[in-house]
């Protein structure tokens, strides 16, 4: 991940963090279940409100470790293993990445841009692949 890139996940974060939580979840949720049906039951015990509460979490938790990935493999290795019990796959990591992205455009509109994209992907590749690693090697 480049310096740059980060920063640019860092700026538009900042925007995305002052819309309102129920409105860029539903979005986000309505993607991953239409990209992804299966992965739904893994979420319906909790209530909608909730689970958007959780996914600005989960991406408040990206961007807050961003400078320090390295430095939290263990913390990242404990997180990959939650998933590994919510019954999330590898590609379970395409679909969520997919709809971020997707909620991201529709919630940023004309401040979205291709290098806004780029820095995201290269941003949740590195995030996810260290994820879908850290499962790997804690099997
Ligand atoms: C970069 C990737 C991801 C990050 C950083 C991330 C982070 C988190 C965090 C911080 C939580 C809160 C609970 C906990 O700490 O265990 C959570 C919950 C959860 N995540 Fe993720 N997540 C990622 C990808 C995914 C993917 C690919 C799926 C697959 C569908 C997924 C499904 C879930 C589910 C099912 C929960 C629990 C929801 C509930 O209790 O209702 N996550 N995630």
């Amino acid at each position: 991940m480049t310096s740059k890139s980060i920063e640019l996940v860092k700026n538009s974060w900042a925007l995305v963090a002052t819309m309102d939580i129920e409105t860029v979840g539903g979005l986000f949720y309505k993607r991953l279940f239409e990209i992804a049906p299966d992965v739904k039951s893994m979420f319906s015990k909790t209530a909608m409100p909730e689970q958007s509460k959780k996914l600005l979490a989960m991406l408040g938790y990206v961007i807050a470790k961003l400078d320090k990935l390295d430095d939290i493999i263990g913390e990242v290795t404990k997180l990959a293993q939650r998933h590994e019990s919510y019954g999330v796959k590898e590609e379970h990591y395409t679909a969520v990445g997919t709809a971020l992205l997707w909620t991201l455009e529709q919630g940023l509109g004309n401040e979205w841009n291709k290098e806004l994209k780029a820095a995201w992907t290269e941003v949740y590749i590195a995030l996810s692949g260290a994820m879908i690693n850290a499962a790997k090697v804690a099997v």
